[in-house]
């Protein structure tokens, strides 16, 4: 079982593959973290692609917890979500401050602070583009709309999902209704409707996105289901549904398919289909029924990301200070921490020209691997270590400088990008 509440991790990417219905993704997306396989898990992801592909308007969303510092582990998410606004994604992104005050003890204005001038500042200075970022404790759509959802889900499922038991903490019955209300308010009516939407996570995640997307699901009234190779629409409820059948097989018909329909059992089938047709079908149906349902949603996809090796080797983490190297480190302060790190080399130099490094278990590699977007240079790090003719003092060096030349332009930026904070922030709404 994944718990987002634990503080262990995951290496066996492939058992998460096998054992938790994850996809790998395609080669679509021509982006340094996916061809690489940082990314190593998606769901959903072909909706991304259709919504790409079609030009059709869609959503990038994900959270930050404001505690402690960011670091380069946690950098790669806002990676991701720039790569996805630069291919037309509207961005948000929440500020989970009630999360960090209920788990942690970080009152709502530290918590402000430290999202700002820790996260936010170098988000924009990483090149984020202007989209909606906002606190959870001022959100009224996602308050309410978190309590809508609650109606949708029991005890049994969160007990099978998260592992709760009768004397678990409410908190973590709230605090997954609040993050699928994160993503899913994004497709409000007022906000634009329906649309695919991203959220790029780290795989602890996993159980919100299982559970988010099966809410997006329950609360629409269009089901759209493969069966037999060609496309059924169930339509939900008790109510007579002629008329919802009736304004399907209107949309439905425009795009050239035919439909038979079976009012007694609330279906229609479109007799010239194939299962490729399901996410055109489930998104123009969506916003068709957007017209008549406040909460139509396109169930949200996901990527999940590796973690990042701290530099000691385990995990990079806030309690050991050296493991990690925070974006607000000053040059000197990483490269120190660099220069200290293990390494996938030989004990020495006579060894490691004779037998070459093992990068595959290198910390340092990975620096270069998770943080430089080019292949040929990545590569060739990889072949010298392995061939010999790297040795881990100058390799070690050579990734100081390109993790300080990042550092350093984060720094000079920051003022700046702290000055654009207005076109980013939005407002509390209540
Ligand atoms: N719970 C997430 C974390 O611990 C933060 C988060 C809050 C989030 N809301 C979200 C992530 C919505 C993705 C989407 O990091
Ligand atoms: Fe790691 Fe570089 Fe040494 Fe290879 S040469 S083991 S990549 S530090």
């Amino acid at each position: 079982m994944i718990n987002p509440w634990s503080s262990a991790q995951y290496f066996d990417y492939e058992k998460l593959i096998k054992e938790f219905g994850i996809q790998k993704p395609n080669n679509y997306f021509n982006f340094f973290m996916f061809r690489r396989h940082l990314v190593f898990g998606e769901r959903g992801l072909e909706y991304i692609e259709y919504a790409v592909k079609n030009k059709i308007k869609f959503n990038a969303m994900t959270g930050l917890m404001p505690s402690g510092q960011m670091h380069l582990g946690n950098k790669l998410s806002i990676d991701q979500i720039i790569y996805f606004q630069s291919l037309g994604a509207d961005v948000y992104i929440a500020v989970a401050d009630l999360e960090s005050y209920a788990t942690r003890g970080i009152s709502l204005e530290k918590a402000h602070e430290t999202a700002v001038n820790e996260y936010i500042a170098n988000y924009i200075s990483m090149g984020l583009k202007p989209c909606k970022i906002y606190f959870q404790s001022e959100n009224f759509d996602t308050e309410n709309l978190s309590y809508i959802l609650s109606n949708e889900t029991n005890m049994n499922e969160l007990k099978a999902i998260y592992g709760l038991t009768d004397s678990s903490s409410m908190l973590h019955v709230n605090s997954p209704l609040i993050q699928a209300a994160d993503v899913l308010h994004t497709q409000l009516n007022h906000l634009g409707g329906p649309r695919a939407t991203i959220v790029p996570v780290g795989v602890d995640q996993d159980p919100h996105i299982r559970l988010m997307r099966d809410l997006a699901k329950r609360f629409r009234i269009y089901n759209v289901k493969i069966e037999d190779g060609k496309i059924s629409v169930y339509i939900k409820g008790s109510d007579d549904p002629k008329n919802k059948i009736d304004m399907a097989i209107k949309l439905l018909s425009g795009h050239g398919y035919e439909c038979n329909a079976n009012y007694e059992y609330r279906a229609i089938y479109v007799k010239n289909s194939s299962p490729e047709d399901k996410i055109k079908i489930d998104i123009d149906l969506a916003v068709e029924e957007s017209k008549i349902n406040d909460f139509a949603f396109i169930e949200p996809s996901a990527t999940f990301q590796k973690l990042e090796t701290g530099l000691k080797g385990g995990k990079m983490s806030s309690s050991v200070p050296d493991s990690l190297i925070s974006l607000n480190d000053s040059e000197s302060e990483a490269t120190r921490k660099i220069k200290h790190a293990v390494t996938g080399g030989k004990q020495t130099v006579e060894e490691q020209k004779k037998y070459g490094g093992n990068p595959d278990i290198c910390p340092v590699y990975e620096l270069y691997k998770y943080h430089n977007s080019d292949d040929k240079y990545v590569q060739r790090v990889y072949d010298e270590c392995k061939g010999g003719v790297r040795m881990c003092g100058s390799c070690k060096t050579e990734a100081a400088e390109n993790i300080s030349a990042m550092l350093k332009m984060l720094g000079e930026k920051k003022d700046e990008s702290l000055g654009k904070l207005d076109n980013y922030l939005i407002k509390r709404s209540s």
